[in-house]
């Protein structure tokens, strides 16, 4: 049975299918050019459309729309090599990745060339911004539940919605933003199967891949069903770069990475930040180094063990002041940046007014969980929170709680 990637450009819709295939001479000749100038540097470049030369030092010249070379081909080898794929069987080469304007470019990229007129199925709790993606493309969302009561990975009930709904897109978003859901290897594998079976296209959003606690270190969709599954990451999150913009995105099928979604990125922002590239690279080769020798990646593991600590402290004082736990019923919270609470006894309000006046009085932001799909919830980050910052929490919440409750 064809996965749907084996027929990708039959996905596409007609005129994101005239994107993909219009000729695109520019590119064509730069690209060819930059690597004849490497062998001989007297090649004229008359085809370069910047000002050069003039102020070498000052020059940030435009990059491949699919990322410069040298960061496809690490972000390619970490993910081979924190995954256990082999290279060549499975494994990634630099043609699977395009790096893109943050994940979120990823993300939009593929709702326009798979949403379009469809449904898509969405986790309950989901990022708020794949509703902007979904309805730019012209899709229609569902939201799904991956969990049963008990917090099983629901396979039937999903089975029954996508049916159903007669959803063809689904989006998998694990380490969870809002709820830090994760799943584990079997269960990656049986949802695997499951969208094998159903021949659904899934975008697996996986930015927080790398930010997971108490045990399992990284564990992606793709490698279960790489015809059906592309995933979307970033250097956002693990490598404190929200700012430079770099996310990526990989496929086993190398058409979609090099060709669909390159000439993609080229029609919208023209290509991602050189600059915040370079930042990305320089990070992942000192992890590359670890990684190669077999070692945990130090500067990543760092990052991983003081967001830990600051999940293990937020989680108590949510605990000492009556929040409870929203996601996977009976699961910690075991990834991202983020935990979902419900709203305590001593608050009567919304989730909305609570995130009001928390922020007036208590002198805490929290998003209310209505944004993520979730009511009477409220989602906290701990990504900005120093331990102080946790114990300053702690002291508000006490003066906030006694004044509310008078
Ligand atoms: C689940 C999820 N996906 C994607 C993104 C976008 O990441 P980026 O900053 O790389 O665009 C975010 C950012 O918060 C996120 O939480």
């Amino acid at each position: 049975m064809p996965a749907p990637l084996d027929h990708l450009k039959k996905l596409l819709p007609p005129r994101i299918l005239e994107i993909v295939e219009r000729e695109t001479p520019i590119p064509t000749i730069a690209a060819r050019a930059g690597e004849l100038a490497v062998a001989d540097p007297g090649l004229v470049r008359a085809d370069i459309g910047q000002i050069s030369g003039f102020h070498p030092e000052l020059e940030v010249l435009y990059g491949p729309p699919s990322g410069l070379n040298e960061l496809r081909a690490a972000i390619a080898e970490s993910w081979n090599l924190s995954h256990g794929l082999e290279r060549g069987a499975g494994g990634l080469d630099r043609t699977n990745v395009a790096v893109t304007t943050g994940a979120a470019e990823g993300i939009s990229v593929l709702f326009k060339c798979f949403a379009s007129g469809k449904k898509v199925g969405l986790p309950r709790g989901f990022w708020e911004n794949y509703l902007n993606g979904v309805a730019l493309a012209g899709g229609e969302w569902v939201v799904i539940d991956y969990f049963d009561g008990e917090g099983r990975l629901d396979l039937e009930g999903l089975r029954r919605t996508v049916l159903a709904e007669k959803i063809e897109v689904l989006v998998a978003n694990f380490p969870c933003n809002p709820t830090g859901a994760v799943l584990v290897e079997e269960e990656a594998r049986a949802l695997a199967g499951l969208i094998e079976e159903l021949e659904l296209l899934c975008i697996a959003d996986e930015v927080y891949d790398r930010l997971r606690y108490d045990g399992v270190r990284a564990l992606s969709l793709l490698p279960f069903a790489p015809g059906n599954v592309v995933t979307v990451s970033s250097a956002s999150k693990e490598y404190l770069l929200p700012g430079a913009r770099v996310g990526y995105v990989l496929s086993a099928k190398s058409e979609l990475t090099d060709l669909v979604v390159r000439k993609m990125v080229r029609a919208s922002s023209g290509g991602p930040n050189v600059l915040g590239q370079r930042l990305m690279l320089e990070r992942l080769e000192r992890d590359l180094i670890d990684l190669r020798a077999g070692r945990e990646p130090g500067l990543l593991s760092s990052i991983r063990d003081e967001m830990k600590r600051r999940r293990d402290g937020l989680l108590q004082v949510l605990e000492d002041y009556g929040f409870g736990r929203v996601g996977r019923p009976g699961h910690e919270p075991q990834g991202t940046i983020f935990l979902m609470a419900s709203l305590p006894d001593w608050w009567r309000g919304s989730d909305a007014s609570f995130a009001r006046a928390a922020l007036e009085a208590c002198c805490v932001s929290v998003v209310p969980g209505s944004a993520f799909g979730l009511e009477d919830a409220v989602r906290f980050s701990y990504g900005g929170m120093t331990v102080e910052r946790i114990a300053r929490l702690a002291d508000n919440l006490h003066r906030f709680r006694a004044k509310t409750i008078l």
